[in-house]
């Protein structure tokens, strides 16, 4: 037994100290970071891998922003591969496979298919992908009697502009411009569909550059998996899916299968992107960063629903451990980020957190009350609420074997549920609106502590970072005092 003497410290515990500035505007500051040694992120913020936070409509929000979401894993394999496919077809330059029809199908059923895949048209091939013709919304609705064949209403293929699926986005929107086309079909040498190209999805790349793209332009995601055979083959789907990045997510992260299994993906997956998790010591950030992650998650305990510390005993303030992590990754010799996961309250903990060493933050309770989080609000005593539960909390165990029995409640029994152990609670928190609007308040805030720590980049905010430790009282002068707050 040893006791530390060393002090554990967290976010509230200390500040920034003010450095001279070179910085003139808030805009000057470049927010980006290293996701990981492939990836990299306008803004360093993920949205965290939780039921009530992260599925497809959370991550499109933050991959758009700039940043990234993890589809969490508390679902089946397909279940999760279909929210990774609903992000990687929301956006990108090249849909590479179109909603398609075959021709002798009736108009009726192109009109219904339009609707369920939200889509303003569908491309018409035969059985060998050949393209016969093009049916929009326009089609459809002009077209005389809806049980007419598709192919009696289509735009056919030689009065459709066409293009080689090696086609840049800036030839491709000359293409579409010249002929005022809303879709360009990518054709390959044998007159087979390779992808289609829309004016929609041209427009918003060019509108939001910010957005986290992946080289064939479709906004990036990362999904969550655990440990055992089973996660193997569901990080092999992931994978196949399109998933950006993998997160290796268990309470104890430094554990041995934890570490075995991070092995077992590295050579099953050698070009993967893995982020493993959750340490927070040196010892435990050296370890994964030496057994092949390319990041590191770094919480035990600090998050908004977390009681792993009060149920365990266990747990480093996160700010110590942080600072622990990034000397453990370093001390590796591999050049492995360190992502901060749970506590973050306010941008200034994220300031705190990203000058302490981290390369990006990974956010749960503050995105939980968000219009894109799954579930509706609730309204209380006229006030709007989302619900927020602790992956480990009762809750998240019930629906979690819930759907493992795949619905058959008749296997469960109270004394099931009274020999789970939560580690984690079930809330609310006030309904926040939309993700970007909470984003845009963070990000603000950053932009502003990076001027305060004369940095333009993350690197020199972690390079000039000097914090000083503060008492009760520091922490009552930092919040408005004194006042009566409208
Ligand atoms: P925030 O503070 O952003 O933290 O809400 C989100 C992170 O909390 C972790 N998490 C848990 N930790 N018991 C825990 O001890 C739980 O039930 C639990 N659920 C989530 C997780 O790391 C998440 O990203």
């Amino acid at each position: 037994m040893r006791i530390r003497t060393q002090k554990g410290l967290t976010f509230d515990d200390v500040l920034l100290v003010p450095k001279r500035s070179p910085v003139r505007s808030r805009n000057d500051v470049d927010t980006s970071t290293q996701l990981t040694s492939r990836i990299r992120l306008h803004i360093p913020v993920l949205s965290a891998n939780m039921d009530t936070v992260t599925e497809a409509r959370m991550a499109i929000a933050m991959a758009q922003a700039g940043g990234i979401g993890v589809i969490h894993r508390f679902m089946t394999t397909r279940q999760q591969v279909e929210e990774v496919q609903k992000v990687k077809r929301s956006r990108g330059f090249v849909v590479e496979h179109p909603r398609a029809i075959a021709p002798d199908a009736c108009v009726e059923e192109a009109a219904r298919l339009m609707r369920r895949y939200d889509v303003g048209g569908l491309v018409v091939l035969d059985e060998r992908r050949h393209l016969l013709g093009l049916i929009t919304e326009r089609d459809v609705l002009l077209a005389p009697d809806a049980t007419a064949r598709v192919d009696e209403v289509m735009t056919p293929a030689e009065r459709l502009i066409t293009a080689p699926p090696e086609i840049t986005p800036a030839e491709a929107q000359t293409l579409l411009y010249r002929h005022r086309l809303e879709k360009l079909p990518l054709l390959d040498g044998e007159g087979r569909l390779a992808g289609l190209i829309t004016g929609q999805d041209l427009i918003k790349s060019r509108q939001n550059p910010q957005a986290s793209v992946d080289e064939k332009g479709r906004l990036r995601v990362g999904a969550a998996i655990g440990v055992g055979e089973e996660e193997l083959a569901r990080a092999e789907a992931l994978l196949a899916a399109g998933t950006d990045v993998l997160v290796l997510d268990i309470a104890h992260g430094h554990a041995d299968h934890c570490i075995d299994m991070l092995q077992e993906l590295r050579r099953a997956f050698p070009q993967a992107q893995i982020i493993a998790g959750n340490v927070a010591t040196f010892e435990g950030a050296k370890d994964l960063a030496a057994a092949g992650a390319n990041a590191v998650k770094v919480g035990i305990g600090p998050g908004s629903i977390c009681t792993t510390r009060i149920v365990t005993g266990f747990g480093v303030p996160q700010l110590t451990a942080i600072m622990d992590c990034v000397e453990g990754v370093r001390a590796s010799g591999r050049a492995v980020p360190v992502i901060a996961d749970g506590g973050i309250k306010t941008s200034g903990d994220m300031v705190k957190a990203l000058a302490a060493g981290a390369a990006a933050v990974m956010i749960g309770g503050l995105f939980a009350g968000c219009e894109e989080a799954p579930g509706s609000p609730v309204i209380r005593d006229g006030q709007k609420f989302k619900v927020v539960r602790g992956m480990a909390s009762l809750g998240a165990a019930i629906s979690r074997r819930q759907a493992e029995r795949e619905g058959d409640e008749s296997a469960e029994s109270q004394a099931d549920w009274d020999k789970v152990v939560p580690e984690g609670v079930e809330a609310v928190v006030p309904y926040r609106g939309h993700v970007r609007e909470v984003l845009h308040q963070l990000v603000g805030g950053l932009r502003s502590g990076m001027s305060y720590g004369g940095a333009f980049t993350i690197p020199e905010l972690q390079e000039n970072a000097e914090f000083i430790e503060i008492t009760a009282a520091g922490v009552r002068e930092s919040h408005s005092h004194d006042v009566q707050r409208v």
